[in-house]
């Protein structure tokens, strides 16, 4: 199973270039931890959420909203998040939201960004503490979607940037320690970069690659290659194919004709050109989507998970797919068309 390359990180961070399919990929990869059995929580950060729409909820504050069995969700609403930390340094919630109301704090706050990032991540870590009465964890797994992968780095920098400011000493200095140390610890927390098979994004994610290990001091974990055009044809079908192809250039020269004319004149013949023109097409996304995968197999040595594009499918329905895929209970490219399936 996919998955288990993961099984082993409590703490996943998810970030890619924007539009690349981060909140899908993390809602469906949220969505086959829970199916596993995992107790998972998926966490957005003060963004306009996607899991509302995904998983059909609404948030309420931090604390985690049920929405499946297994699997939690909460949008960190920074200011929220802010006044959780605070908490934790001032004596009660009543002087907290005292101190984020008085007009003078809230210009500093606003001014600040890193308070919003770090106070979100100390959200982070304390999901990741909270306990069962045994003690065991009470999730096992926490995915964030965070930015996009330009930020990512410096949105999780923040603690250690915080921390060195203060030169570790006192109390905040210590909270900024800890959360620094978990997010730099590769047995806790993976980062995973979602990417399209095309230049820009597969650009972006190798220097993501780089850029945590320059700033971070530790790896990139995983890539996954979203939205992969499956082959329509296997390896010895292809030179029939395209000796096909070519008598279909021959015979129908004018491809606009034959994709556009409507009065069905041709008949047969046309039909089956069109197909063949449409399978020429897919088999050209298909080799250019190949020449990206090979640039990130080239470029980076880690695990490359490669998630077809499921044709026709849109918001939750693409998450459940992409949870199939994760399960391996559709454990192929070829396996990727839509198929009938009751929700959750
Ligand atoms: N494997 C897939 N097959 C088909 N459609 C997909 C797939 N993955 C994502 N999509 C579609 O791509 C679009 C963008 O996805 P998504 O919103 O998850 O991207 P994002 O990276 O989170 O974007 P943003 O940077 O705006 O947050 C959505 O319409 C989603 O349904
Ligand atoms: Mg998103």
């Amino acid at each position: 199973m996919l998955l288990d390359q993961l099984l082993d990180r409590r703490i996943l961070f998810v970030t890619g270039k924007g539009g690349v399919g981060k909140s899908t990929t993390t809602a469906g990869l949220a969505h086959a931890l829970a199916k596993a059995g995992r107790r998972t929580l998926v966490l957005e950060t003060d963004t306009f959420s996607a899991m509302e729409s995904f998983f059909d909820f609404q948030s309420t504050g931090l604390e985690p909203v049920s929405i499946t069995d297994n699997l939690w969700a909460s949008n960190l609403d920074s200011e929220e998040c802010f006044i959780a930390t605070l908490k934790r340094f001032v004596p009660g919630e009543r002087v907290a939201r005292a101190v984020i109301k008085n007009r003078i704090a809230r210009v500093f706050f606003r001014a600040a960004p890193s308070v919003n990032e770090v106070t979100i991540l100390d959200q982070v870590r304390v999901f990741y503490e909270r306990q069962n009465p045994d003690g065991s964890p009470y999730f096992d797994h926490i995915i964030v979607d965070l930015p996009a992968s330009g930020h990512a780095v410096t949105f999780l920098n923040v603690p250690a940037t915080m921390t060195g400011m203060m030169r570790g000493r006192g109390p905040i200095a210590k909270m900024t320690a800890q959360v620094s140390a978990l997010i730099e610890d590769p047995s806790v927390t993976a980062v995973v970069a979602v990417c399209l098979p095309e230049e820009m994004p597969v650009n972006e994610t190798i220097e993501l690659a780089a850029k945590l290990e320059e700033v971070l001091s530790r790896p990139l974990d995983m890539t996954i290659a979203n939205q992969v055009h499956p082959a329509p044809l296997k390896g010895d079908d292809r030179e029939t194919f395209q000796t096909l192809h070519k008598q279909v250039r021959e015979t129908h020269p004018d491809l606009e004709t034959l994709f556009f004319e409507t009065d069905g004149s041709e008949g047969e013949t046309t039909a089956l050109a069109r197909v063949v023109e449409g399978n020429a097409l897919s088999l050209g996304w298909h080799d250019r989507d190949q020449t990206y995968l090979k640039l990130l197999h080239d470029r980076l040595d880690l695990p490359i998970i490669e998630v077809p594009v499921f044709y026709e499918a849109t918001g939750s329905d693409v998450v459940r797919h992409l949870a199939r895929f994760f399960l391996g209970e559709a454990d192929s490219l070829e396996a990727s068309q839509p198929q009938e399936e009751s929700r959750p």
